[in-house]
């Protein structure tokens, strides 16, 4: 949620600034601004909207200037508007700032600030920083100084940078909670609140730490702690590729990303599984020896990682035979979950920046239980805070509805289970060989599955005007059931939901009309059965039946008014295979409703407050 970013070198800085915003509009896309001393004077472009609208703006009144900082907003504190849109400036207009995050003793310190006589222009929690730094530079003249007093006054999460008129080529910056990165290019540097923002020109970078400080210019960054010591720090090469982060000639980013999905899980299966039939996880610092005794999992994860879980669970208890729950991240942290010695808790997350999850890895490092996350991130915080992580190698996803994350993740939490059933001799080798042939051919029967899109595309026309949809499955597939209506619901504004085909008797039932679409999951497997039982109550109240089922199947497309077949597979790689079309279910329907599926409104990609 919000994105920051800074420049300090010699390019046009708004250019460079708009280029890093619009990698960085995933976060948030309310408004949009940039702040540059130019020529000596402190100059604010900001504008409600997308950065196209900032960008049109600069057009018309361009800035330039040494070093410069912008932000993209999703709006917490104050609504979306041109006068809540960051930078917020002090009281004299001598320095702008851009944040991202929470300051949580707001009220406080603009109560206090008001008193001394400063004046507030915004409803938004940021505009406090920059008059508490204004406050505190009174005092001393010393404007890295008033920077690190502040910040010992903040509370909550934050990343911020900053410009001033008596450094022009400076940008001053501070973290605690929320992300920043250093980049360095040649000659050239840059902070971001994601990496991606900033490259290919960054070439090397630095994770900035929770209570660091300090500031960069063109030739390099001084980094100090709470006390003021300077730190030194060392940079890691930056290994992503400016290719990952263009839209490949798709349409929509979410669309590219439901497509990659076959040689995105080549690439899982190809480095998880090694010609033995062995399960790797080489960044995962846990010992085989602490896996055979785990007694209890707990998984803490929201959204799309939450439905992943979910899976994760039914295979955990029943391939490697360790009970499981999962919890949503904002339900676990409150709900003081009992945890002992031999608990192990697995933090899903996308992003790895989940402000809920993030206090899920907390809540669980504070009752000493170790910590596994599952990230797609690995430079992200919760990867940073957990005693170990998994990469879940999907690649950098924009689109802000989660597609290729979630089979990245299911097929991880396979692999996991997988490896924890052979280090705990649960499972036969014969067996084992046939899964990992099962598992190699995932990839394959998934572009079966893409071809026939047509199929769902055209069908997507009916629901143009749809006001509800209800999806239904059970075992492996009712998580699935819940991602297919997450997935609607967030691209195309219908409201959806998702039940376990059991359950649905006991009430949503009534739900039914024949105006009600009811999608339907039904492959083959060992609870086939009582979901045609299901699909047969739903048949008989009227409602408009749209099922996926296995190929070969005779008895659900005759019940159904639109069947889409799947190519067989064992059950638990059903989730894996049926979630396909209901994604680009989603999709389709978002488009015929003229809806824009890679940024949906309300919504950002990175959910970092709580
Ligand atoms: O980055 P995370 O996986 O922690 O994000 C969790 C949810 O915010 C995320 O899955 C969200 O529900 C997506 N928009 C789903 O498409």
């Amino acid at each position: 949620m919000c994105g920051i970013v800074a420049y300090a070198g010699p390019k046009s800085v708004h250019s460079v600034l708009l280029v890093g915003l619009t990698r960085l509009e995933y976060r948030g896309y309310d408004s949009a601004g940039i702040a540059t001393i130019d020529k000596g004077e402190l100059e604010v472009r900001k504008e409600k909207g997308k950065i196209k609208e900032l960008e049109d703006l600069l057009k018309l009144y361009p800035i330039e200037g040494p070093a410069g900082i912008g932000h993209t907003r999703w709006a917490t504190h104050g609504q979306p508007s041109k006068g809540n849109a960051h930078p917020h400036t002090d009281c004299k207009n001598r320095m702008a700032l851009v944040h991202n995050g929470i300051i949580e003793n707001h009220h406080i310190l603009r109560n206090e600030l008001t008193a001394k006589g400063h004046l507030f222009h915004t409803d938004t929690d940021t505009e406090v920083i920059p008059h508490l730094i204004e406050e505190e530079w009174k005092k001393t003249g010393d404007l890295k100084e008033a920077i690190r007093t502040s910040v010992v006054r903040l509370e909550g999460r934050y990343s911020f940078c900053l410009v001033h008129d008596e450094f022009p080529d400076t940008v001053f910056f501070a973290r605690d909670g929320s992300p920043l990165v250093f980049g360095q290019g040649a000659g050239e540097t840059f902070l971001a609140s994601d990496i991606l923002a900033v490259i290919p020109q960054a070439k090397e970078q630095f994770i900035i730490e929770n209570g660091q400080w300090g500031w960069i210019n063109k030739d390099g960054m001084h980094l100090f702690d709470a006390d003021g010591t300077e730190v030194t720090f060392e940079t890691t090469k930056i290994t992503m590729q400016v290719s990952e982060l263009d839209k490949g000639g798709y349409e929509h980013f979410m669309l590219k990303e439901i497509y990659e999905q076959p040689d995105m899980l080549r690439r899982i299966i190809e480095r998880r599984m090694d010609e033995k039939g062995k399960i790797r996880f080489d960044e995962m610092e846990m010992s085989n020896d602490f896996f055979g005794r785990v007694g209890r999992i707990l998984v803490t994860s929201a959204g799309t990682s939450w439905h992943a879980g979910m899976v994760g669970k039914i295979y955990l208890e029943r391939f490697a035979r360790v009970a499981t729950e999962v919890d949503i991240s904002s339900e676990f942290r409150y709900r003081n979950p009992i945890a002992e010695g031999d608990t192990l808790v697995m933090a899903i997350s996308q992003s790895g920046e989940t402000a809920d999850t993030l206090a899920g890895v907390h809540e669980a490092k504070a009752k000493f239980c170790r910590v596994l996350s599952l990230v797609n991130r690995t430079e992200s915080t919760i990867a940073h805070e957990s005693d170990a992580h998994i990469d879940l190698m999907a690649g950098p996803e924009i689109g802000v509805a989660s597609t290729k994350a979630y089979t990245a993740q299911i097929m991880h939490l396979l692999f996991f289970s997988l490896m924890m059933s052979g280090v705990r001799w649960l499972t036969e080798k014969e067996d084992r060989e046939e899964m990992f042939q099962e598992i190699r051919m995932i990839p394959a029967k998934i572009e079966a599955i893409l071809e026939k899109a047509d199929e769902i595309k055209e069908m997507a026309k009916q629901f143009k005007t749809t006001k509800d949809f209800v999806f239904l499955g059970r075992h492996f597939n009712h998580p699935t059931a819940l991602e297919g209506a997450l997935k609607l619901k967030e691209v195309s504004y219908i409201h959806a939901s998702g039940y376990a085909g059991g359950e649905f008797k006991h009430g949503p039932i009534a739900l039914i009309t024949d105006e009600v679409p009811v999608v339907c999951l039904a492959p083959k497997t060992e609870i086939y059965e009582k979901m045609v039982s299901n699909i047969e109550e739903v048949r008989s109240r009227k409602g408009k039946i749209l099922s996926i089922v296995t190929e070969g199947d005779e008895t659900v497309p005759a019940m159904s008014d639109f069947c889409f077949t799947i190519p067989n597979c064992p059950d638990y790689l059903t989730p894996i295979l049926s979630v396909i079309p209901l994604q680009l279910l989603a999709y389709y329907v978002a488009l015929e409703r003229g809806c824009e599926p890679d940024q949906p409104r309300n919504l950002a990609k990175s959910v970092t407050v709580e």
